[in-house]
Parts: C-alpha cells; structure tokens; sequence
C-alpha cells in the first residue's frame, strides 16, 4: 500500500487494532510472559487497559496512518501524567489465566523497574514508552515520523529531554534512534531479573535533549 503517511493524536476507537499491533510487535516479549496460546487473551487486556486509560495517554499517544490504514503507535509518559487504571485481576484471569497474570505481572514488574529507575528525576525528563510499526509498513520512514513527532509534542509540554530503554540486540531501533540523535548513557545486564520477566537480559538506556 502506498500513500502519505499523517501522524495524529490516539483515540478510544483506535484500541482495537493498536492491541493488536502491539502484541504483533511485541510477539516474542508476550510469548515470553504468557505463552502462545494466551495471546488473544493479552489483546483483549491491553485493548480493554487502553479504552480505560485517562485522557493524558491519549494526549501522548501518537498514531501514523497510511490511507487511514492504522501502521504504527508511539506512546510517551510524563511526569503530569496521571496513572492508568490497574486491570482487574478478574478480567486479566479470565483471559490468560493463572500462568498468563504470574508472566505479566513479572513482565510489569520488570518494565517498572526500569521505567521507574529514575523516571522523571527532573519535570523536564519525558520517557519514550513504546513505538511500534505494523511489520508489513517497517523500513518506509514511518518510525522516523512517529519519533519526530513524539519529540515536537515532548518539547511543546516542556520537556527538554527523552529517554527510553531498548533491547541491546534490537539492531534496527537502535539505528533509527541514534539517527535521530539519541546517545546510549547506560548499558545493563538485568541478568535472572529481566531475563525471567522479559526474556532478554541486556537493555541500553538511551536520551536525547531537545
Ligand atoms: C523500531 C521500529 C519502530 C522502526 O520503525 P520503522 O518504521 O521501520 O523505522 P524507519 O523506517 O524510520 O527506520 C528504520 C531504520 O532501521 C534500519 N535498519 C533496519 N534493519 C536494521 C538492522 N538489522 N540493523 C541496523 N539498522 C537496521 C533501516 O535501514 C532504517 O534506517 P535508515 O532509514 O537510516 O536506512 C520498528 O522496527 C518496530 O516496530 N519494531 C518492533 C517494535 C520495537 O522493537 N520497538 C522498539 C522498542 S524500544
């Protein structure tokens, strides 16, 4: 499919299909957490978590389409925001089970430790939470948009730096982000930790300043 590419704020009514490419993107990392056969199940968690998120995520939350085709998500988190809404364990349950809520909850557990490392130790810091692009529309630009746009939004809300962690073998976010402009502070083995929760053991910590 050709077509321009537009960037443009979230909306409930793009939950649906933004579950759905995160858990496509992210197949491996939910696979890890909860096995393959619980990962319908993870959609309907992370569509119900995004039809329930306050309207701050929304706010942050860019979308690119192509042809009003729904190809990829960029989701920032700050300081002003305010948290979303624990899922119920019930629903959580229903769906994966009890060996689906123990992976996710280790996996939760893990992205805090380092979302929270030292998240926002300044007002002025936004963290790069996810960006994810349909894997049929990679390598045509549309994560460069995503991330350029998500910088114009971080500055215009006051921001003066983004940060975000990756996987240190994830090869091809790494190069947009360091075409970008962001520079790698920090190398971590999260060892036995990350390794059992996300089923990778080396992240980088990476920033940039607007
Ligand atoms: C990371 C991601 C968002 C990039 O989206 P995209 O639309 O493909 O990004 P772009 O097309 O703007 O840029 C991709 C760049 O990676 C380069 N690239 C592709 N494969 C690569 C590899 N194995 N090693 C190094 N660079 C690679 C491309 O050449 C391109 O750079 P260039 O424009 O300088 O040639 C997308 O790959 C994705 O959704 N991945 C799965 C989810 C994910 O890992 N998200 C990041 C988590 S932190």
């Amino acid at each position: 499919m050709t077509g321009t590419i537009r960037i443009r704020e979230m909306r409930p009514e793009d939950s649906d299909f933004a579950a759905k490419l995160l858990v496509t993107c992210f197949r491996k990392t939910f696979e890890w957490a909860v096995g393959e056969k619980n990962l319908n199940g993870v959609i309907n968690i992370e569509k119900r978590s995004m039809q329930n998120a306050p309207s701050c995520y929304y706010k942050h939350s860019l979308i690119a389409t192509i042809s009003d085709q729904l190809v990829g998500v960029c989701v920032l988190k700050m300081k002003s925001d305010s948290n979303p809404n624990e899922g119920s364990f019930c629903y959580t349950y229903s769906n994966v089970g009890c060996r689906g809520c123990c992976g996710l909850w280790c996996m939760g557990v893990c992205s805090s430790y380092f979302m929270h490392e030292n998240l926002f130790e300044k007002s002025s810091s936004c963290y790069l939470d996810v960006i994810f692009v349909h894997p049929e529309f990679q390598l045509r630009g549309i994560g460069s948009r995503l991330l350029c746009e998500a910088e114009v939004k971080a500055a215009e809300s006051g921001c003066n730096k983004i940060y975000l962690w990756v996987e240190a073998d994830n090869y091809q976010a790494i190069h947009l982000y360091k075409r970008q402009g962001y520079s790698v502070i920090r190398d971590v083995d999260g060892v036995c930790f990350t390794y059992c929760g996300l089923g990778s053991r080396y992240y980088c910590k990476m920033e940039k300043y607007l």
